[in-house]
């Protein structure tokens, strides 16, 4: 299928999706001037709603993740899927049949990309095979010894395709050439490692159990490695580096198991050893972080498989803290969650040795609510026969209970401590709703600077000064977006003139078609060259003067499916162009004379440079010239 052809299915696939259905089975929009606000669905976006979506341009963007684009790379966002994955759930979703193949041009690289990832895959399967294959061998004596010495059983050993790697640099890389591999798939794989002399060895090799990471769909995506001699100083566990197949905050250890699991709830480990132990122990519902802290994208994962999670990290300060954490991305993200403490053993997997499924069954059912955990975590620290304790407790308290939104439930845990320290149930209440609004502003001041960052992260690449950068993405709006800007303000009687904006009411407007204002910029001495604030409004430019040759006004979501995949959000800031925003941006009047004034700089800097005289003393001319 050629490119173009692909290209016009995407539009299709993309009109028919109509970007605020889609994104309001995740969040809740409301109305806001031209855009509609939410909460963004993407990030742990709890009071103010920082996700703005665009009915007219089919486009979202949020302010607070500065995620982007259209509904395809939403639907990549939110249900964690690759491109082409993203594509084929929102043509089903309106009936339309996937292309059998494409090519051509900039898919022709995504092209590429794809069966990269395929052969990422195969590598991986094939290395899963070899470690599982090395302990039914000589070599491989001591890594099943030591899985045995942990009471792994064989049927558990191939219900994970757990493996070893034994001692040995080569051993992998020997074994995947005989293969037909190739040494780069290997390195891109994060199965071996690179010297700096350029030659390479295996990641695993000094004695590793393997623990094969398997995604939701069945791929081998990366391994974990424990190593089995005690006492060295290597790292306990050895995990694959990130990859292009491997994002450890998208994945959950076990889940492809789990997953099956019809319980409606997840158990959620600290460790590979836990999770395994659980399902030899009768919990097919077992999972685990990638030895990281917990995220967003986990919490989201959990929430599409089960509507409660139940966190049974380890009984000691380390395991605490990240229960707290978890705890709180869980709730966020809509997930009930209780938490179990165990009580006899570090963790898990002790404890199912020590006492049984049975006994662990017991733990689970007496697991308290997330709320009642924290309280009785900061009761612990508190001596509420003491007045002081009793104040700070009781503000610790308030913050945690700040949270609970549901009324009746907030009525219940307020009137029982209430009791418990012998006060007023409406002084605690109170005391609650006071916490709330300085939680929320708290909240609304750190989005505030998140915006703001995200503001200057972005303009931390230019050059050229702020007002080249402001007038830059001014002009990239303005070529993109004709028709909003003009149809307000000749709306409000505004005399329409040309790109040389001007104002009525302190209002921008001008005469602002599409091929104008490209032809304006162009015939002004502008290319996409002269954007040089920011490599994404190069490529931005790029294709906007490429798209004028049409003489047709994009969309905006046209815009988007055409860009770089990696640009969409960056560019979906630029054409949401949102009221603030285009008020903001309004500052700089005149961006074509403020990026020829700056490209003539650039010039003269040239001219000086190499000493051309002649050149510089043009430039000079020129420049008195315009300001005549
Ligand atoms: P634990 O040390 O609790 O692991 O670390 P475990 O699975 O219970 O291992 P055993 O029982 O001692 O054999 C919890 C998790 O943290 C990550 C791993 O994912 C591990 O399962 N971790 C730990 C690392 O990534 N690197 C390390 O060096 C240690
Ligand atoms: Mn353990």
């Amino acid at each position: 299928m050629a490119n173009s052809d692909f290209q016009s299915f995407l539009d299709e696939v993309v009109m028919k999706n109509d970007i605020v259905d889609i994104i309001s089975g995740f969040t809740t929009l409301k109305r806001s001037g031209n855009n509609m606000m939410g909460l963004c669905p993407l990030h742990n976006d709890k009071k103010s709603p920082s996700l703005s979506v665009s009915p007219d341009k089919q486009i979202f963007h949020c302010f607070g993740c500065g995620a982007g684009g259209s509904v395809i790379q939403f639907i990549e966002a939110a249900m964690n899927l690759d491109f082409m994955d993203a594509v084929k759930y929102l043509a089903d979703r309106v009936h339309m049949e996937m292309p059998a193949s494409r090519g051509g041009g900039d898919k022709q690289k995504q092209l590429m990309l794809s069966k990269k990832k395929e052969r990422l895959y195969k590598i991986n399967a094939m290395a899963a095979r070899y470690y599982f294959d090395n302990l039914s061998k000589p070599e491989g004596r001591a890594g099943l010894e030591y899985l045995k010495k942990r009471e792994i059983t064989n049927q558990t050993i191939r219900k994970f395709g757990i493996g070893y790697a034994p001692p040995g640099w080569t051993s992998l890389i020997d074994h995947l050439k005989g293969e037909g591999c190739s040494e780069e798939d290997m390195f891109d794989a994060g199965l071996i490692r690179r010297r700096n002399n350029g030659t390479y060895y295996d990641a695993f090799y000094d004695g590793r159990i393997i623990f094969p990471i398997i995604d939701v769909r069945g791929n081998v995506i990366a391994f974990g490695g424990r190593i089995i001699k005690d006492g060295t100083d290597a790292p306990k566990y050895w995990n694959t580096p990130e990859t292009l197949i491997f994002k450890k905050k998208d994945n959950l250890f076990g889940l492809n198991i789990a997953k099956n699991d019809k319980s409606g709830r997840l158990l959620l480990m600290e460790g590979y050893m836990d999770v395994v132990a659980l399902h030899q122990g009768g919990f097919g519902n077992a999972v685990a972080s990638l030895g990281t802290s917990f995220t967003p994208e986990q919490a989201r994962l959990v929430k599409r498989y089960a509507p409660s999670a139940v966190l049974c990290y380890d009984n000691d300060e380390a395991g605490k803290k990240a229960t707290m954490r978890a705890g709180d991305i869980l709730f966020d993200a809509g997930v009930k969650v209780r938490v179990l403490t165990v009580t006899n053993g570090k963790d898990p997997d002790e404890f199912i040795k020590n006492k049984g499924s049975d006994m662990f069954s017991v733990l689970i059912e007496r697991a308290e609510p997330l709320i009642e955990y924290k309280i009785n975590e900061i009761r612990e620290k508190y001596n509420l026969n003491d007045v002081d304790d009793k104040v700070d407790f009781t503000g610790e308290v308030s913050a945690v209970l700040a949270k609970v939104k549901n009324p009746a439930q907030r009525e219940i845990y307020v009137s029982k401590i209430a009791d418990e320290l012998k006060i007023s149930a409406s002084g605690l209440m109170a005391a609650v709703r006071e916490s709330e609004r300085s939680i929320g502003a708290a909240e609304e001041r750190r989005n505030e600077v998140r915006r703001t960052r995200e503001t200057y992260r972005r303009q931390g690449t230019q050059s050229g000064g702020r007002g080249v950068w402001q007038a830059e993405r001014f002009l990239l709006s303005l070529m993109s977006d004709a028709e909003v800007v003009t149809a307000d303000f000749v709306k409000k009687g505004a005399v329409v003139i040309d790109v040389g904006i001007n104002r009525v009411d302190g209002k921008i407007f001008g005469d602002v078609d599409f091929e104008n204002v490209v032809k304006k910029a162009a015939k002004s001495g502008i290319e996409p060259a002269d954007f040089v604030s920011d490599p994404v409004h190069q490529r931005l430019a790029e294709l906007m003067f490429e798209l004028s040759k049409s003489g047709k006004m994009p969309e905006a979501a046209d815009i988007i499916s055409r860009c770089q995949p990696e640009d969409a959000g960056a560019v979906s800031v630029i054409l949401i162009n949102d009221k603030s925003t285009r008020d903001k941006l309004a500052a700089s009047s005149q961006p074509i004379e403020i990026l020829v004034a700056a490209k003539e700089k650039r010039l003269r800097i040239k001219a000086d440079q190499s000493g051309d005289d002649a050149e510089l003393y043009r430039l000079f001319e020129k420049k008195k010239e315009r300001k005549l």
